[in-house]
């Protein structure tokens, strides 16, 4: 079955960057959402992050055009049943995936593979939500979506070779770089990534240095190309926090608690540059 038409489900910053590139490459997209002032958001979204592209000349205006004519939008989830391929893109909590995937089991043809972007729940446990475990794959981008070129793809235990080197090919169609990686904890990515932001959330609770300072020394003396305070603005401390307690619970290690301070911003609302607070203002 050659992939032509792809679901995606969720418009928010993840979701949408993936929705962009595929409709870029030329597949057929179904996005979908629950409400739809979050739809509305993730379509507008798209359109200024392709506008910027044309901008940059690294996409026609004709190109855009096609491009985002080949989207569709919805808030009903049957629209998937049409689809070849399918990533999910919603909140990260194990409970909202594990009623999305129990639904697209049901609804999706039975070769359809179904992928997740998940940034460290276990592709196995997903998986096991289906009656096709061997075609739940985890299929994880990188914000921003259009710009970064890795994609994670990680096999659950019972993920068929098959299902791993067709997920593989479609990311390459993508022009991206896809590594194979087995499922565990956040994977490799959030793995080492996490432990690196909060560790300098602790730097700056214990005040070893400010925010800004903390981020210089990783912008200037690591070459990175945000420091790790303003990354974690940018991914949303919320989501941070999540994965650090899938790091915790899952790897049993104290290594992996949340640093308090973290825990605190996002019980104040501070989530980052999504709700204009974190550890710096916007
Ligand atoms: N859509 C399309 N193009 C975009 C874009 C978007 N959303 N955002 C930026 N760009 C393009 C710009 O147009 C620009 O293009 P050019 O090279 O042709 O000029 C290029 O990307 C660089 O952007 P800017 O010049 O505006 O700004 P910067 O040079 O500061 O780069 C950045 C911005 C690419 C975000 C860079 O700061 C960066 O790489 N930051 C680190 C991002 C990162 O680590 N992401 C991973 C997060 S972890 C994750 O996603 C996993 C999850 O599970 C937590």
């Amino acid at each position: 079955m050659e992939i032509r038409k792809v679901g995606v489900i969720g418009a928010g910053t993840m979701g949408n960057g993936i929705a962009h590139v595929f409709a870029k490459s030329g597949y057929e997209v179904v996005l979908v959402e629950t409400q739809q002032a979050a739809l509305d958001r993730g379509l507008q979204t798209i359109r200024s992050n392709m506008e910027r592209e044309v901008a940059k000349n690294k996409l026609t205006a004709q190109d855009r055009d096609a491009a985002l004519k080949r989207i569709r939008g919805g808030l009903e989830r049957k629209a998937l049943a049409e689809c070849d391929f399918v990533v999910e893109a919603a909140f990260e909590k194990f409970e909202i995936k594990q009623e999305i995937f129990r639904d697209l089991d049901r609804l999706c043809r039975p070769e359809v593979i179904l992928s997740s972007n998940t940034s460290s729940i276990s592709i196995t446990k997903i998986a096991a939500q289906t009656k096709r475990p061997g075609q739940v794959i985890g299929m994880h981008f990188f914000n921003p979506v259009p710009v970064m070129k890795l994609v994670e793809v990680i096999r659950g235990i019972a993920t068929t070779d098959e299902t791993y080197n067709r997920t593989r090919d479609l990311a390459l169609k993508l022009e991206k770089t896809p590594v194979e990686v087995n499922d565990a904890p956040g994977f490799v990515s959030n793995r080492v990534l996490m432990p690196l932001i909060n560790e300098a959330i602790y730097a700056v609770m214990e005040g070893v240095a400010t925010a800004q300072a903390v981020d210089e020394v990783f912008k200037l003396g690591m070459a990175h190309p945000m420091g790790p305070l303003t990354l974690a603005d940018f991914i949303g401390l919320d989501v941070c926090l999540d994965i650090m307690r899938v790091l915790h619970s899952g790897l049993g290690d104290p290594k992996y608690r949340p640093c308090p301070l973290l825990i605190k911003m996002v019980d104040a609302g501070w989530l980052g540059r999504k709700t204009g607070r974190g550890f710096y203002q916007y």
